[in-house]
């Protein structure tokens, strides 16, 4: 899927990519907002259009490889690329959202999870090892630093709970399209894989399983699930290597790290 060569990005290419995130980040605050108890998923997915059609951006999972929605809406044991549908959040339920845009042909992706009320301490912990392990994660990516140094960091902050590191998916490039070279593995050894350079941009996205690692696919041919019905984490952000240093542009405000 992903093209071979890494695009190297340019300042102004970037100033675009801050426009997609921060729009991002917009959606990702009004279905956080919205996502309680009796509202249906379609509900939210309204809600993302009409955000990402507020910034003048356009929605990138919608039509891709004939994707239905506009975000993904994963609940539970759903680990990613749920569909959204009429089904009505409950009390105690976890939500995963996962939301794309496309600002002047420039894309931002970011996800993240939540709880729907009151849920199990254990299951709150597993949503904020989850966030954790992205930002140690994030924390790595540093021009010069490797691959490796990433995906060893993600996956050494799920090894003391136990949890199970999705590999089938994985993190990516990002840019002109949402998915690019190189991949960006939740797992790695230090010192290990591609070096890190200015001018790309990175989407990281540990997904962690209170169960086992294994995934399945549903019938719909999207939804990815874990095979032994345990709940999932999600969270993403686009991270920018510019010239300044790493940038987070998934965010109200682009943090530089
Ligand atoms: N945002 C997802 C990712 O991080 C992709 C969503 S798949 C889509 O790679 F089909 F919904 F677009
Ligand atoms: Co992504």
């Amino acid at each position: 899927m992903n093209s071979k060569v890494i695009t190297t990005k340019s300042p102004e290419d970037f100033a675009k990519m801050e426009v997609a995130g921060r729009c991002v980040a917009a959606v990702h605050a009004a279905v956080r907002e919205a996502a309680r108890p009796g509202v249906s998923l379609v509900e939210l997915d309204a809600i993302a259009a009409e955000v990402i059609r507020d910034w003048g951006c356009r929605p990138s999972f919608l039509g891709y490889h004939g994707y239905p929605a506009t975000i993904c809406t994963s609940p539970n044991d759903v680990i990613v690329h749920g569909i959204p549908t009429d089904y009505r959040l409950r009390e105690g339920d976890i939500l995963s959202v996962d939301a794309g845009a496309v600002y002047e042909g420039w894309h931002g992706d970011a996800a993240f999870t939540m709880a729907i009320g009151e849920v199990p301490d254990e299951v709150r912990r597993l949503i904020e090892v989850t966030e954790q392990a992205l930002w140690n994660g994030l924390r790595q990516a540093k021009v010069g630093a490797r691959l490796g140094d990433v995906g060893h960091a993600i996956e050494s902050t799920a090894e003391p709970h136990g949890y199970g590191v999705v590999r089938e998916y994985v993190g990516h490039g990002i840019g002109r399209q949402m998915h690019e070279a190189p991949n960006v593995p939740n797992y790695g050894r230090p010192g290990k894989g591609l070096k890190l350079k200015e001018g790309w941009a990175l989407a990281i996205e540990p997904m962690f399983n209170m169960g086992g690692a294994e995934t399945a696919v549903l019938d719909d041919g999207w939804t990815v699930v874990t095979a032994d019905g345990s709940l999932s984490a999600h969270f993403e952000h686009t991270l920018l290597l510019t010239p300044e240093g790493p940038k987070v542009s998934t965010l109200p405000e682009p943090l530089p790290l």
